[in-house]
């Protein structure tokens, strides 16, 4: 039996540097994955030795996209260290800036990094935009901007890009691919929301910014709460704010759903197959208190797809270790105690990754020893078996409307239907975040900063900052000896997700997601694509010099390496 290498270095429409390796049989079935992370930062080695008050700054240059996060994550898990509580208005101010960037991050996730996945463009330039305008009807009786006038001008923009043989962004799509199932008209009512998007996920920076003073890298978080003190007393400032997160619930509810419901039906086969199930086990955090004291996010610990055994989630079951990551051996140990220094392995001559041994960046982390999958489906399901009074609603419209059943959620076309559900719980709670602010305010409640004295703090302690963001949960774990940051160590969602094979030989998640798939044309693997890109990707986040030795330039490359 022959078995086919198949390399993807980079994978591209994503956040950092990944490089998928598949091994595929004689029918091009995966049968085994590696995913490498190809990106070092040493972000956490920079930050030993520093004044805690200060690791706020520079943890948010973790990554260029989740920089509110890192920032938050960071400064909470100071907060922790020193037992410091921040007042509402500071905790309702951080909430509304990291839910706008769910809905932000959600909306660029799909449609500008994954939706061509899906989306083939040059279709679109067939579609009778008549029909078009018809089609979308089916999927909601209002679509976002869809009258057949701004269909055809749509279509011309694409058109142009093509005759002038000048496909920029697209140019490197896998445009015909026999596995692309829309019609002309539902590629291109796909586009005309791509570009919207554009816009709107510009204009939620603007929101963010209001309170974030800029973003991406915000500037009002400091240990104790947050700086943004006129802008909160300002209702012009407010008003902004929720002026462009109604527009942007509108492109959701007109949009974002309708074209993911058409995905569900279009994709119907991929999600039947389970295209892209992974290793079954969830994990989730929680988090995000409501003004009725109520979670928007429930956390829990769900294996082998049992939905009906829910475990508490408990911080204190996270390792890490490094046995196939490029770092000193690092038995699995809490990350407090986790050692990030780098071990480089390097790669063989013929370019390939040693796959004995070393083979990423990201480092494996564990809890209670297994692998995790993290994210919005992570999320949404636990809110689902949990009869979470928040999410259950949203989630069970959605299935009863698209017909999918919980378990078809854990499947790469199912990771983004729990996404974009995400995203509309998130942007419809930033209106109960706002008023509970308003509500505050109203009774003289202006407080926004927990004072202290920094030479009455304890000098040795160590702390969390645990968080539901984006693409998962967040961990920093800091400590703190002789009143500076002795050690500092960082699991992002990505780390949980790119996560390499361990000393036990248990794939991470995006590596159990790629067995089985079948690949139509080894030399074109979107079926690939398809599985990791629906994980959203951050790669920056997950390894926190990049390397320039061997990093292979061509999209991908097939090699035979063995015959049996
Ligand atoms: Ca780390
Ligand atoms: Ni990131």
């Amino acid at each position: 039996m022959s078995k086919n290498k198949i390399v993807i270095d980079p994978v591209t429409r994503i956040e950092g540097h990944l490089r998928i390796e598949v091994e595929v049989d004689e029918d091009n079935v995966v049968t085994e994955a590696w995913a490498s992370g190809q990106l070092f930062r040493g972000i956490e080695i920079i930050l030993k030795g520093r004044d805690p008050r200060d690791v706020g700054l520079i943890a948010q240059r973790i990554c260029g996209v989740c920089t509110n996060v890192h920032y938050r994550a960071s400064i909470s898990a100071v907060e922790d260290a020193y037992s410091i509580t921040i007042p509402q208005n500071a905790e309702i101010i951080r909430n509304l800036v990291t839910m706008a960037l769910f809905v932000q991050d959600h909306i660029i996730h799909y449609y500008h990094l994954h939706s061509l996945d899906f989306v083939d463009i040059t279709s679109a330039l067939e579609a009778d935009c008549a029909k078009a305008v018809t089609m979308a009807q089916q999927y909601h009786e209002n679509p976002y901007r869809n009258s057949e006038g701004h269909l055809e001008s749509v279509k011309e923009k694409l058109g142009s890009f093509v005759k002038a043989g000048r496909l920029g962004l697209f140019s490197n799509g896998y445009w015909g691919h026999e596995t692309y199932r829309f019609t002309p008209e539902e590629n291109l009512v796909h586009m005309n929301h791509y570009l919207e998007a554009l816009r709107i996920q510009h204009d939620i920076s603007k929101a963010i910014a209001i309170f974030a003073g800029k973003t991406p890298h915000p500037q009002n978080l400091v240990v104790g709460g947050v700086t943004s003190v006129a802008d909160m007393l300002n209702p012009q400032r407010l008003n902004d704010f929720m002026f462009i997160i109604k527009e942007v619930r509108e492109f959701l509810e007109r949009a974002y759903i309708p074209d993911i419901k058409m995905v569900v039906k279009a994709y119907a086969d991929s999600i039947e197959r389970g295209e892209g199930r992974g290793c079954g086990n969830f994990l989730c955090c929680g988090g995000y208190r409501l003004p009725n004291k109520e979670q928007l996010f429930v956390g829990g610990v769900i294996t082998g797809h049992d939905f009906d055994a829910v475990q508490a989630f408990d911080p204190s079951k996270i390792t890490e270790e490094a046995s196939r990551s490029w770092y000193e051996s690092n038995p699995p140990s809490s990350p407090y105690d986790q050692d990030s220094t780098p071990f480089y392995t390097d790669l063989n001559e013929d370019g390939t990754l040693k796959s004995e041994g070393k083979y990423s960046w990201v480092k494996a982390p564990r809890y209670e020893g297994k692998v995790m999958e993290v994210g919005p489906v992570a999320r949404m399901i636990m809110g689902v078996v949990k009869e979470s009074p928040v999410i259950k609603p949203y989630m069970d419209r959605f299935m009863s409307e698209s017909g999918m059943k919980l378990i078809d959620f854990s499947t790469s076309v199912g990771r983004n239907a729990a996404r974009a559900v995400e995203a509309q719980v998130c942007c419809d709670y930033l209106f109960d975040f706002m008023s509970d602010l308003i509500e505050n305010i109203k009774y003289y409640d202006e407080t926004t900063w927990t004072k202290y004295v920094f030479e009455e703090l304890p000098t040795t302690s160590k702390g969390a900052g645990i968080f539901e963001v984006p693409r998962g949960i967040l961990s920093h774990f800091v400590k703190i000896q002789e009143g500076k940051v002795s050690n500092y160590q960082v699991v992002a969602p990505t780390t949980w997700n790119a996560s390499p094979k361990d000393a036990t030989g248990q794939r991470g998640p995006y590596e159990e997601a790629l067995i089985g798939i079948k690949l139509s044309d080894p030399s074109r693997p979107l079926e690939v694509l398809r599985v990791v890109h629906s994980f959203d990707p951050c790669l920056a986040c997950a390894v926190h010099v990049i390397d320039t030795k061997g990093r292979e330039l061509s999209h991908y490359k097939i090699q035979t390496v063995c015959s049996v």
